[in-house]
């Protein structure tokens, strides 16, 4: 905790808006998506699916991954209680949306799927996309399932699996994801793994949205690595989140942004 307050104090003094930008990319996402303040439409159905969820009691017996959960000491857990932790914020969901909103990605993978509150934000934000989400725990799913069917979110296909197997097992490099969000297992060699076996499936307009890149150490080391990859142009730290673009005629820079 202590880690996360000092790094956030080091990304207050070093963020900027969009008056410190010149790259005409960075400068069109920021106004025209990022710091877009208008009412959507789409806002109230994202609030109807959270609530739902954080008016479940019901109980469920989570597969629990990697070091385990900070938040709960035992697996059987209550939808209300993992749709208030586990998942992303209000704000944030309505950033995701606009930014699926904005780039219009063909096909999206979502690794970390929880109950779906980013996924139906993904989808959301481009009905058109195929969005592929993936979840190791069968009862998490089977519950993020259920409620995606409640909405009628047809354009979603939600896949039990350990996220290592379906790397390793899909044919990558015949498969282009044009966005990525990495949530599920936040380990700097996790990570890294994902990140490499999936710069197969990058073409020039891929965008990456890594979350808790300030969350540790290790997160933080994690993130000088990616910024720094030579596949890796632009890239803007908005605390929560590391978005990543390979965009080939742009200069390879590195932007600090408050949201
Ligand atoms: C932070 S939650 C995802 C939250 C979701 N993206 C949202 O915003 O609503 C991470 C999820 O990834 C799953 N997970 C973590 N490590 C995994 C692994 N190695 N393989 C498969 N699933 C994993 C956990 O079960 C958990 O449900």
């Amino acid at each position: 905790m202590l880690f996360q307050i000092k790094s956030y104090i080091k990304f207050l003094w070093d963020s900027k808006n969009e008056h410190a930008v010149h790259s005409p990319f960075v400068f069109n996402l920021l106004t025209k998506c990022f710091y877009d303040k208008k009412p959507k439409p789409e806002y109230q159905i994202l609030k109807k699916y959270r609530k739902l969820l954080l008016e479940n009691k019901n109980f469920i017996e989570v597969t629990d991954f990697g070091a385990g959960s900070r938040v709960f000491k035992s697996n059987r857990r209550q939808i209300c209680k993992i749709a208030k932790t586990a998942g992303i914020s209000p704000k944030r969901a309505e950033l995701l949306f606009r930014v699926s909103n904005y780039f219009k990605p063909a096909t999206i993978l979502e690794i970390g799927t929880s109950l779906g509150l980013a996924t139906s934000t993904l989808a959301l934000g481009n009905p058109e996309a195929k969005v592929i989400t993936l979840e190791g725990c069968p009862e998490t799913a089977n519950q993020c399932q259920l409620q995606l069917q409640k909405f009628n979110f047809n354009n979603v296909n939600s896949i039990v699996t350990e996220f290592e197997s379906f790397l390793i097992s899909e044919n990558l490099n015949s498969k282009i994801y044009n966005l990525i969000y990495f949530d599920g297992n936040h380990s700097k060699k996790a990570t890294l793994a994902y990140f490499e076996l999936l710069l197969q499936t990058i073409d020039n307009d891929s965008v990456w949205i890594f979350d808790d890149i300030h969350w540790s150490f290790e997160m933080e080391e994690t993130w000088k690595i990616i910024k720094n990859h030579s596949k890796v142009t632009v890239t803007i730290d908005t605390f929560q989140w590391g978005f990543v673009f390979f965009r080939r005629e742009q200069k390879k820079e590195h932007f600090i942004i408050r949201t």
